[in-house]
């Protein structure tokens, strides 16, 4: 169900972005709302002005930003939460984090983005360990996922996928893999950046272990700060490789000798944090939990649909899931003799802001994605085909 007119309102003012182009890219950099930049424009005054004068109110920002990214993916204890510079970091953390013996077995997709993929092997390469692919179907997704955790054999020790794919736009069914994980005892890793910001997401529920997030898609905050989430059990566990003040206990008291890492996820940030994009982030997350992470979904789904129906309509091949339960923002598309790298800059250049991902061309609208945005850029795409002729 799409938004009631007032609500459209309100976000239609949020987002100028809708009246200069044809934004379909959340899956790749979205635009910032209106509040996200005035919140930043304000820093910055503020920075120019008084300088730190205020640096008690920028640490309650931090902290209000650490509780709405804890709602945001479904944690009950911020301190699971940690701020870092990106998935591939927060990645990295697991991977370096863990202890390994030459055989273990770390599986993931097939399709993975490289920095789901990338890291793991790197431990291969360092450790001995063994990273197996599996195959991600549109029609089962799971099926070879969950065959791999219920093996007698050949288990896995950790499992490490996006909830969302992010080139055919495929969901996983998180708390059923989730659920597989911890009768099994495998650790379950979830690259969230497809999914955390447009749909409801519930580390704790799901029985995740680590999830981690940079904030420039669909939680629409800029890029370089995200989330990493870590259950509470293995905050201890994972070993650290980064020190510094911020990530001790007591951090800010200068004089502590005989320091300790801090027993919340605030040690895997060694210094000082990144206020600019933290205040930008605060506002971007707080305008989803307004709107409503349910209505957020609903509406991306009415989007997905709408712009499935078009691009049928005009003949083309929808490479990305149809079915509800499987499918998120993405909509990757082909069409039979076209070049999709050629179509991508066609649309590019007439200001249809998409990617060139997985065989096609992506479309990600997000929930402020009006519907004369969509007509406008199936207007244009519909132009390009017809020129070829
Ligand atoms: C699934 C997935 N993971 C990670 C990233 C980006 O990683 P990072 O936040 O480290 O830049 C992307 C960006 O496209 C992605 O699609």
């Amino acid at each position: 169900m799409p938004l009631s007119p007032k609500n459209l309102k309100t976000i239609t003012e949020q987002f100028p972005v809708n009246d200069q182009c044809f934004y379909l890219n959340h899956a790749a950099v979205a635009p910032w709302p209106r509040c996200t930049s005035d919140a930043v424009q304000k820093f910055a005054e503020e920075n120019c002005q008084t300088g730190a004068q205020g640096y008690l109110t920028w640490l309650k920002k931090e902290q209000d930003l650490r509780t709405k990214l804890a709602k945001l993916v479904g944690s009950k204890n911020q301190d699971c939460v940690a701020l870092v510079k990106n998935t591939s970091e927060a990645l990295s953390f697991v991977a370096y984090g863990l202890d390994w013996q030459a055989g273990d077995i770390i599986l993931i997709s097939d399709d993975e983005f490289p920095s789901n993929r990338i890291v793991w092997e790197s431990l291969a390469q360092k450790h001995g360990v063994i990273v197996k692919q599996v195959h991600i179907s549109v029609q089962d997704p799971e099926t070879e996922i969950l065959a791999a955790i219920n093996a007698s054999i050949d288990k896995p020790k950790l499992i490490s996928v996006s909830a969302v794919q992010y080139a055919s736009g495929i969901k996983l069914d998180l708390a059923k893999l989730g659920n597989a994980c911890k009768e099994n005892k495998v650790l379950f890793c979830v690259d969230a950046i497809q999914a955390v910001g447009a749909m409801e997401f519930k580390c704790d529920e799901w029985n995740i272990d680590f999830a981690m997030a940079d904030g420039h898609k669909w939680m629409l905050g800029p890029e370089g700060l995200g989330f990493f989430f870590v259950k509470q059990q293995h905050i201890k566990n994972l070993n650290l490789y980064q020190y510094g003040w911020h990530m001790i206990e007591g951090a800010g008291d200068f004089s502590i000798k005989n320091w300790q890492p801090a027993d919340n996820a605030r040690r895997f940030e060694c210094g000082s944090p990144n206020m600019l994009a933290g205040y930008a982030l605060e506002a971007s997350t707080d305008l989803l939990l307004n709107v409503g992470l349910d209505n957020v979904a609903d509406t991306i789904e009415y989007n997905h649909s709408f712009l499935v129906d078009q691009l049928q309509l005009l003949g083309a091949e929808i490479l990305s899931p149809l079915e509800s339960k499987v499918r998120a923002g993405i909509v990757t598309f082909r069409f039979s003799g076209v070049d999709s790298a050629w179509l991508y800059q066609q649309l590019m250049s007439n200001d249809v802001v998409c990617a060139n991902r997985g065989g096609g061309v992506r479309f990600s609208p997000h929930f402020h994605t009006t519907k004369a945005c969509m007509e406008g850029a199936i207007i244009v795409l519909s132009k390009i085909l017809h020129s070829r002729l």
